[in-house]
């Protein structure tokens, strides 16, 4: 089992000027913030990103959406890192959330939910290469 899983703060919740609530609720939650970064998706990027869900009736919604403004990917480690954070994140209707949750308290709708949370160990090492960089992920950073 990884210990690594990934996460946006989406448009929207950047929007509401969320991104530092949502961080606390992740670091007190036991997550360690091992890169992140504040970009804006180009559509290409947004449609290969959300691929797997291109048959879907709300992927144009969707992909357009994510470009719609910045949001704050970020790459973070825990021990069961995958499962806690949807745990933590909870459902992806902020309806259906439960108490607690950050979707509960910031998101404002099943498109509009705040925050992505990587479902496997697999998926969340191929959604890092997406946004960040080898030396990136290596905090190798030169200037
Ligand atoms: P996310 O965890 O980023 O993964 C896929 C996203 O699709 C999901 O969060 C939602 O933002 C979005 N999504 C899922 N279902 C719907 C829906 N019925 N209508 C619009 N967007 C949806």
């Amino acid at each position: 089992m990884s210990n690594l899983t990934f996460a946006i703060i989406k448009p929207d919740a950047v929007k509401n000027n969320y991104v530092g609530q949502i961080i606390t609720m992740i670091t007190e939650a036991g997550f360690k913030v091992k890169a992140m970064k504040m970009t804006r998706m180009s559509q290409d990027s947004a449609k290969g990103f959300y691929e797997v869900h291109k048959e879907r009736p709300f992927y144009g919604e969707l992909v357009d959406f994510m470009c719609s403004g910045p949001c704050v990917p970020l790459m973070l480690e825990k021990e069961n890192a995958v499962a806690d954070f949807r745990k933590l994140i909870g459902a992806t209707d902020p309806a259906q959330a439960d108490e607690g949750t950050i979707r509960k308290r910031y998101a404002g709708s099943k498109a509009e939910n705040a925050v992505h949370g990587s479902d496997s160990d697999e998926n969340a090492l191929i959604e890092i290469a997406h946004f960040f960089s080898r030396d990136e992920r290596l905090n190798n950073y030169t200037n």
